[in-house]
């Protein structure tokens, strides 16, 4: 697909509407329980967490329910509008902040921040990933936490995004097909969606990108930016990442 085609259906805008019933199969309170599991492990008990890219806010009420204060950040207004409906419907008092995670600036520091679900990856340079480490860095009290997980290069080459539900009866079909550019080491997805809403399919469009980055490559960014890593992990296990890993997850500490 072309760069303006892409243009046309940008990431995480249409996709809003729908994103919480795509996801009503992901085990959002799992991955809370292996994130605390990780706290556990490097004896760190956090009171406030900050939740970058957190979408609608999945992870963010996730971490609200185990008694953490919570804020999240995102950058798609359209996902954002969608936490904070959630937030007065739950009548959580959480702070939905706007913004990029490689500039962010917040109006408190915090004691750990998560970024989940190859949100990282959508840093389609080594550059973008570099400011989101100095800037996660910047949000964190010393001695905070960093974790996040990210989509391995096995994962995008191996395409594992391309997946389908053609269902009729499912409220939200779709279907993604995902190329792999072994030269800039970037996935295109296109994802086709049809969503019934008011008795009528509405169908739309995204094209994501998605950018894998070495283990190395992180750790020595991670390094620069200041931070102490911890420990990394094949996902959801307390195992060394392998050469057929998909995804990994990063503990890091601000000295
Ligand atoms: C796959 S979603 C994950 C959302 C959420 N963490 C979850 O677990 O459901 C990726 C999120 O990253 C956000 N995102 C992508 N690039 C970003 C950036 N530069 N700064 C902040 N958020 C970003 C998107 O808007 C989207 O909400």
């Amino acid at each position: 697909m072309s760069g303006s085609q892409a243009e046309r259906h940008p990431q995480f805008t249409e996709v809003a509407r729908a994103y919480d019933e795509l996801m009503a199969g992901v085990p959002y309170r799992r991955w809370v329980d292996y994130v605390e599991k990780l706290l556990k492990q490097v004896r760190a008990s956090p009171r406030t967490v900050l939740d970058i890219a957190c979408g609608t806010g999945n992870v963010t009420f996730a971490l609200a329910d185990r008694g953490y204060e919570v804020a999240g950040v995102d950058l798609s207004a359209p996902m954002l509008a969608i936490a904070r409906r959630k937030a007065c419907r739950y009548r959580r008092d959480i702070p939905f902040f706007q913004g990029d995670m490689r500039c962010l600036s917040l109006p408190e520091r915090y004691d750990l921040a998560v970024c989940l679900y190859d949100s990282l990856n959508y840093l389609l340079s080594p550059d973008d990933v570099q400011q989101a480490f100095a800037s996660a860095y910047q949000v964190l009290h010393p001695g905070g936490h960093y974790i996040f997980d990210v989509n391995t290069i096995y994962a995008l080459r191996e395409n594992l995004f391309t997946q389908h539900c053609l269902d009729p009866d499912a409220p939200v079909r779709y279907d993604w097909r995902s190329s792999y550019n072994a030269e800039t080491g970037i996935a295109e997805v296109v994802m086709d969606f049809w969503v019934r809403e008011q008795g009528r399919v509405q169908h739309f469009t995204e094209v994501h990108h998605e950018r894998a980055y070495t283990e190395q490559e992180l750790l020595d960014w991670l390094a620069r930016a200041g931070f102490e890593t911890l420990a990394v992990y094949e996902a959801y296990s307390f195992r060394p990442p392998h050469p057929d890993s998909d995804r990994l997850y990063f503990v890091a500490r601000r000295p």
